[in-house]
């Protein structure tokens, strides 16, 4: 092999690459330095890598990373991590309880793929870690990037603290891995390496942990690395991201490789094939729970061959080809001291149990759902009662029982009230409505308060610096009341910085938080407006479906029946949900809050789908009986950013026949429209550039 010295100054992707090595590589001998005390080069070595590093970082300036060693030392970013958008997004799983559900879901599946009842498919089953999910990129081998999940698109860049959990492999071992790799799984803390720590901190006068998934999740999300370094995190991997090449045809196969590449898969694991065997599965590991050393909180059922699991797909932000059974919710017994009302952005009056604190699950609960006045009465739950109540993962605790032997003698039924208790209006309880609501519309305070929290979350518009406080400030102040009055803000800066505790640097940095959300995408905005029972993903898939507000608007504002069988071809939308949506756009107050949005803000158009390339946006009909079924034909549609649509019009680009077409045929022959036989679909699809 000819010893060719390494030019000074490569050229740009081989300086990012080479950055990328030699920062794995100097923090792999840092760590067998510093804390191993075993280390492996020389000095002189390691200084000449260190030099390297320097050079090119010289050479580059943009290029310096996150985790150059030499800012690691010590080093902590000024405002928390840096941002990574995952190649692949990281999707979330449905969740099952019931037996039942799970022989839904292989139904479900069957019923995808257009297999018979009784058709076997190979499932892989393996337990659902309790911690938090990371992305690892590996690039010819080496450790570059590490990112948590966020929000799945984007994460937060945690590649120096990453370097500290032992079972992350900093450079791959064995052969055959792919140039780029992403291998996804879980950061946890074992219970016994939890309870060290716990009893140090103790010992130390510091802060416990509640339970192992905190104490991980604030070990990796420190912003300092030393601190992770001193934390026993561990790694289980349980999937894989963006690959350069395929890493094995079935779950099996790929763990297989992950395992000799240097990773321990999530376990212990095992191939089912029927209900019966996944259900033996869980009985046995819910047994086992206890008894492991990390927590777990349910079983994930994976369609164990990666071919079927490319044709299933995903809706919305989860897999066709996998289901989370969770294990039943953990209780605990308290007193309910009181039940107080809170007013939803909708208006809807909740009831909300205000219990004695109480510890379920490792965490301190002092409230619980109760969901509406039918729930109460059924359980006939009262203030004073001995209550159980459950809490499962992060969702809200609720009340399950009461505990009638612990009746106080006084106590009375509870009554929902007739008024809001925020603004006296009265409160109504719809014909055949579990909910009641307040009455008082714009005039609740409450509702206005609540509406315009969700407007600028996180989720939605994301105003940094227009938290809570702030906002219920400008609100109480007269300042907000409409989504559309925080744009126009701008001329009250004097005032604002003459109130108590702010100053002219806050409201200037108020108002230029306001300005930089002037240009909000569709997804976001949409999901904004508070449109009852759209939430983020739907928000999406409405964004996605229409493009843009301009024709999201003409859609949904004009003809009802067009509008609502749009709405229905959307996969994820439901006849409630489409009903919910149409009567938001027909109201005349949500127009004009949607006009005056509009001429303060720049809705930006929704992205079409990443691989939608010649065929987004195209219309296609399916027609006639095809040998894959209709929900997969669907989906391959969607999937390249296709509107599927259930009869031929001037919009149809492509209609695809089976067998015993009929009329459809005939009407898109006649109006010129692009016929294509099954055949010819798979073709299309397999290279979308054939449409064009
Ligand atoms: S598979 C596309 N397997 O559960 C499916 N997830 O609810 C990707 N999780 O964010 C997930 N253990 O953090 C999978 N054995 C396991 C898991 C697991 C824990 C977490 C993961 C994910 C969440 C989804």
């Amino acid at each position: 092999m000819s010893d060719t010295p390494t030019p000074v100054a490569p050229d740009e992707s081989d300086a990012r690459r080479e950055l990328a090595r030699l920062a794995a590589e100097i923090a792999h001998h840092d760590l067998l330095y510093h804390q191993l005390d075993a280390p492996e080069i020389s000095d002189a070595a390691y200084d000449a890598l260190r030099r390297r590093n320097l050079e090119l970082e010289q050479a580059y300036p943009h290029l310096v990373r996150a985790d150059s060693p030499e800012r690691r030392v010590g080093f902590t970013p000024a405002d928390g991590f840096q941002q990574v958008t995952h190649a692949q997004p990281m999707l979330s799983l449905e969740n099952c309880f019931e037996d039942a559900e799970v022989e839904e879901l292989l139904r479900r599946i069957r019923r995808f793929l257009a297999l018979d009842e009784a058709a076997a498919i190979e499932f892989f089953a393996e337990p659902k870690i309790d911690g938090l999910s990371c992305s690892l990129r590996y690039e010819d081998g080496y450790l570059v990037q590490a990112a948590t999940r966020g929000d799945g698109t984007v994460g937060e860049d945690v590649t120096a603290n990453i370097r500290h959990v032992a079972d992350v492999p900093q450079k791959l071992s064995g052969t055959g891995w792919p140039q780029a790799l992403e291998v996804r799984g879980e950061v946890y803390m074992a219970r016994s390496a939890f309870r060290k720590l716990n009893a140090a901190q103790e010992a130390a006068g510091r802060k416990t942990f509640a339970n192992p998934r905190n104490a991980a999740a604030g070990s990796l999300r420190q912003l300092e690395p030393g601190v992770t370094a001193a934390r026993p995190l561990a790694f289980f991997a349980y999937g894989w991201g963006d690959c350069s090449e395929a890493i094995g045809n079935t779950i099996q196969t790929a763990r297989a490789n992950l395992t000799r590449w240097g990773f321990i898969p999530t376990h212990p694991s095992r191939l089912c094939y029927g209900v019966q065997d996944l259900l033996a599965y869980y009985a046995e590991i819910q047994e086992q729970r206890a008894d492991l050393d990390f927590d777990i909180d349910g079983i994930v059922y994976k369609v164990n061959d990666l071919a079927l699991q490319k044709r299933l797909g995903f809706v919305s932000r989860a897999p066709r080809w996998a289901a989370a059974h969770k294990f039943p919710a953990e209780r605990a017994t308290t007193r309910l001291e009181r039940i107080a009302i809170q007013v939803g952005r909708t208006g809807a009056l909740t009831p909300v149990a205000h219990l004695e604190p109480v510890t379920v699950g490792g965490v301190v609960v002092s409230r619980a759902t109760l969901h509406n006045a039918d729930e109460i009465a059924r359980k006939d739950i009262r203030e004073g009662d001995t209550v159980v109540i459950q809490r499962a993962g992060d969702v809200i605790p609720q009340v399950v029982e009461v505990v009638r032997e612990k009746r106080p003698a006084e106590s009375a039924p509870w009554a929902m009230p007739d008024t809001c208790p925020e603004c006296g209006s009265s409160a109504v309880r719809e014909a055949d409505m579990a909910v009641t609501r307040c009455t008082g519309g714009l005039i609740c305070p409450a509702q206005m308060k609540e509406r315009l929290k969700h407007f600028v979350s996180r989720e939605c518009l994301d105003i940094d610096g227009l938290g809570q406080k702030n906002l219920v400030e400008l609100i109480d102040r007269g300042l907000v009341r409409t989504p559309a009055d925080i744009f126009r803000l701008w001329d009250e800066e004097p005032a604002i910085a003459s109130w108590q505790g702010w100053g002219e640097r806050s409201a200037e940095k108020l108002i230029e938080a306001i300005e930089a959300r002037r240009t909000v995408p569709l997804e976001r905005f949409v999901n904004a407006l508070g449109i009852p029972q759209v939430g983020a993903s739907t928000a999406k898939l409405l964004a996605q479906h229409y493009g843009n507000l301009t024709a999201m608007r003409t859609a949904l504002e004009s003809d009802q029946k067009a509008a609502r069988e749009d709405l229905l071809s959307i996969d994820g939308v439901g006849p409630a949900m489409a009903q919910d949506i149409l009567d938001f756009f027909a109201e005349p107050q949500n127009r004009d809050t949607l006009d005056a949005l509009q001429r303060e803000l720049t809705v930006a158009d929704a992205k079409a789908p990443a691989s939608g390339g010649a065929l987004a946006g195209k219309t296609v009909v399916f027609t006639g009986s095809l040998s894959i079924s209709r929900a997969e034909a669907k989906s391959q549609a969607e999937t390249l950013g296709m509107k599927v649509s259930g009869s031929v019009s001037a919009e149809t680009d492509y209609l695809v026949a089976g067998a015993d077409a009929g009329s459809k045929l005939t009407k898109a022959r006649a109006a010129g429209v692009r016929v294509l036989d099954e055949d010819g679909w798979a073709a299309l699809i397999s290279d979308p550039g054939l449409g064009a």
